[in-house]
């Protein structure tokens, strides 16, 4: 391994030792879950995406391993609400890991009050999740709306010192719908969430999960999250992504720094491959900066959008 080449990155005003760092909703809803994540090697902990209230989520079948390499799921944003997120935060804070809080809501004053408890509590920055495809009143329902979004942004950014970052998923208008989100004051975007999804059951004749839809990941979606990064980069240069969707290997991670990604997380990859993934991709990445004969990561981010 060439030691020379520096994958450090530095995005939301943390300095990580790399880009890598796991998805909302892969484990990040109890303080053990710190130690497991920092087992499988992330820069930093997203945490699930924590309402105000508990919430018990769907009833199973929740989650499904597709034949095509995708995960479909619909656990419906399962958290323990606002008690459980100073456990997790002051459990990664004593592991010196930087922890990005996941907050949800179906108000705007729901986001707020969320964001604010994380932010008392310690959070390094807030990701909002405008983007969840299967919950009733949450996520996506408002995130398809640039005025919902501009207004959860305004509000949440302007009572928290913290970085907040807005968390997309596919809609028609995403340009339109990332622009609303940075003038609103987010300091980046996480691009993107599951793409609404269904499978269904051929021998039961019917659809597989319990709530019908769910939201695809995986490799599957991989495409269409590397051209959600372009083109949006394309459009607000120099603004941050934190790129998410299908990341399952080094060659996937680098189209997405390629695209305008200076951090890429990572979901399907660590329910699939759990420890072995990180370690995996990095050896990747060296060597394919070393092959480039590029020194430091930073360097590719936004490389395939010369004009
Ligand atoms: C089991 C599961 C649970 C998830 N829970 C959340 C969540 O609570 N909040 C959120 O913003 N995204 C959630 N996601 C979406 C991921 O954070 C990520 O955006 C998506 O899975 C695409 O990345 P991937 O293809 O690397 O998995 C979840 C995904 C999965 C598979």
């Amino acid at each position: 391994m060439n030691m020379e080449i520096d994958l450090s990155i530095e995005v939301l005003g943390l300095r990580l030792i790399h880009p890598l760092m796991n998805a909302s909703g892969i484990l990040g809803h109890m303080p053990e879950h710190v130690d497991i994540l920092k087992s499988y090697g992330v820069s930093a902990i997203v945490t699930k995406t924590f309402t105000l209230k508990p919430r018990e989520g769907h009833k199973e079948p929740i989650i499904v391993e597709l034949p095509n390499g995708g995960i479909l799921n619909s656990m419906g944003l399962p958290n323990p609400g606002i008690i459980g997120l100073e456990r997790i935060i002051k459990s990664a804070k004593s592991r010196n890991i930087p922890v990005i809080v996941s907050v949800g809501g179906s108000s705007i004053k729901e986001f707020s009050e969320v964001a604010i408890k994380a932010e008392e509590a310690g959070a390094n920055a807030i990701e909002l999740n405008l983007s969840c495809p299967h919950t009733k009143s949450y996520g996506l329902e408002l995130g398809q709306d640039p005025l919902i979004v501009y207004e959860v942004v305004r509000e949440v950014s302007g009572s928290i010192k913290v970085p907040v970052v807005a968390k997309l998923g596919l809609t028609d208008r995403i340009i339109e719908i990332a622009g609303k989100a940075l003038e609103a004051g987010a300091r980046a975007l996480t691009l993107i969430n599951t793409i609404k999804a269904m499978y269904i059951d051929i021998f039961a004749a019917k659809p597989f999960l319990s709530n019908i839809y769910g939201g695809l990941s995986g490799p599957p979606i991989h495409p269409i999250a590397v051209r959600v990064v372009y083109d949006v980069y394309r459009e607000y240069e120099g603004i941050e992504i934190i790129a998410a969707g299908g990341a399952i290997d080094w060659h996937s991670v680098a189209e997405f720094l390629l695209a305008g990604a200076k951090a890429v997380q990572l979901g399907t990859a660590l329910i699939l491959k759990r420890e072995k993934a990180i370690p995996e991709i990095l050896k990747g990445l060296y060597v394919w900066l070393g092959e480039l004969n590029i020194k430091s990561l930073k360097e590719v981010v936004g490389l395939a959008n010369r004009k």
